[in-house]
């Protein structure tokens, strides 16, 4: 079942009495982002949440009426990290008595956590989890009319909510939910039991969140799920690629994050045949040894991995690869570690996200034995970085004196003057060129390449 909830109806009425409380200007809101692009896809809608009820979007805690921290805890230090800010808004909101702080995402949905916050951060107002985001004007509006601390924390994930506005945060790049929860249980993972079960949404709903974006200027989407290829909404995720590409105006499809078990010949074929989707590919190892990937859960063995994108790499090539890696997961030894290290010669990604092994409690791997010591497990991460490094730098040398169609992101962060886009294989792509704007498509000649970006000079718009 879905429901449809149409903010629209009571909307201005909120508004209003919102801006009653703080006439001479719209209150102000700002959403602390913590987590992966799921995360970040949940904060578009809490932004499109608060803006429909009147709030504006600002630039600093001092000009806020709104603070709302949506947490992330797949790995333990953010736990530190959320208790040191929330922390810092005792004196903010001493200072200021219309101030309404909210904390939400995945750790809320931790056990034990929500109950934590509410006792150690009085003044924290509002405390949802990632399945009650729906419920924030109800929660907000309790705050504002009885003034009493709001807690919403579901245990079991509730159905799909379609229909809540979004605030995206590009005009031209959008995040495009397709499914939610996971069904892996990897050992060492959370996101299962914070974000429940894996519920796909319908595939018409998905089409027309697309085909409005498109009608309204936006260039790429990313399709997003914690396991997108175990898409099941009455259609396979290869068969809703076939859709989203025939969707007018959308001129790149991006999707993550796909399961090696899961990686059927059908999404392989729909990557090689469909033009809009993107010869990119993330697929995370995690480890290069069999006997850890049974430990982790993952399905999967190191041979079978190998085999998978020996076939991407045959049916598509030049494709974009990357991957994420863990290092130091219980019980590793050096022989495990060579083996990862082995994977990521024989593969050569593009690009890896690498990531320490972080116990979180309550999984199964949290009560194994043999952890690996700290030290080690830095050391492993430094040569680990050291080699994939290496690999990124010279798959990114690989592309010096092609032509690539670059699509132009904005103005690059550190660098004036210089405009920064993506290749189609994801790469980040430096140059000049007068007048582009984002969204928009440049032929680009690559002349050099770092370990993070290319370099290149503008031939012509597409
Ligand atoms: N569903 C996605 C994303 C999960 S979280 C997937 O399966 O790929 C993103 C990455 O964080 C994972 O791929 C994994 O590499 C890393 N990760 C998850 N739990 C972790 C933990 N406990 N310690 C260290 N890294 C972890
Ligand atoms: Fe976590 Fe594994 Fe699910 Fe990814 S597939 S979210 S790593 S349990
Ligand atoms: Fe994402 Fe972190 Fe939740 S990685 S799914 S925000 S635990």
């Amino acid at each position: 079942m879905t429901i449809m909830i149409n903010y629209e109806d009571n909307s201005a009425k909120f508004a209003d009495y919102i801006r009653n409380i703080n006439s001479d200007t719209h209150p102000g809101y700002m959403v602390k982002t913590f987590g992966c692009q799921m995360n970040e896809s949940d904060s578009e809608k809490i932004a499109g949440l608060l803006e429909t009820m009147g709030y504006i979007s600002v630039d600093s805690e001092d000009k806020s009426n709104f603070i709302i921290f949506n947490t992330c805890c797949v790995r333990e230090s953010a736990e530190q990290k959320l208790f040191g800010h929330l922390g810092e808004m005792k004196k903010l909101k001493a200072g200021n008595n219309n101030l309404v702080i909210a904390v939400c995402g995945c750790m809320m949905q931790q056990e034990g956590m929500a109950a934590k916050v509410k006792k150690s951060y009085p003044y924290a107002d509002i405390v949802f989890g990632s399945n009650s985001m729906h419920l924030l004007p109800k929660l907000l509006h309790g705050v504002l009319t009885e003034h009493r601390r709001q807690i919403s924390v579901f245990e079991t994930a509730g159905d799909i909510v379609e229909g809540i506005p979004i605030v995206r945060t590009s005009s031209v790049k959008a995040y495009v939910p397709i499914m939610h929860g996971c069904n892996n249980f990897c050992s060492y993972c959370i996101v299962p039991y914070v974000r429940g079960r894996e519920r796909s949404r319908k595939p018409n709903d998905i089409i027309k969140e697309i085909e409005q974006l498109a009608s309204s200027g936006t260039k790429e989407i990313m399709l997003l799920g914690q396991n997108v290829n175990s898409y099941d909404g009455g259609v396979s995720f290869a068969q809703l690629l076939k859709s989203t590409g025939e969707c007018e105006g959308i001129e790149r499809i991006r999707f993550m994050t796909s399961h090696p078990k899961d990686m059927g010949i059908d999404l392989i074929e729909a990557i090689r045949d469909i033009p809009r989707v993107c010869r990119h590919l993330h697929l995370p190892l995690q480890s290069g040894s069999s006997r850890l990937l049974a430990k982790m859960n993952r399905n999967y063995t190191r041979d079978e991995y190998i085999k998978t994108l020996e076939t991407v790499k045959k049916m598509i090539p030049g494709i974009g690869l990357s991957t994420d890696l863990i290092v130091g997961f219980p019980g590793e030894t050096e022989e495990d570690f060579l083996e990862t290290l082995d994977v990521l010669g024989k593969i050569r990604f593009d690009f890896a996200f690498t990531f320490i092994y972080s116990k979180r409690k309550g999984t199964p791997a949290a009560i194994m034995d043999d952890e690996v010591p700290d030290e080690i497990k830095h050391e492993r991460f430094n040569r680990l970085l050291e080699v994939q490094n290496k690999i990124t730098l010279e798959q990114n040398k690989k592309n010096i004196g092609m032509i690539e169609t670059v699509m132009i992101e904005g103005e690059s962060k550190t660098k004036a003057g210089i405009t920064t886009g993506r290749t189609e294989s994801n790469k980040i792509v430096n140059f000049i060129a007068a007048g582009g704007m984002p969204g928009d498509f440049a032929q680009i000649y690559i002349t050099d390449a770092k370990t993070w970006h290319l370099e290149g000079e503008f031939k012509s718009w597409k």
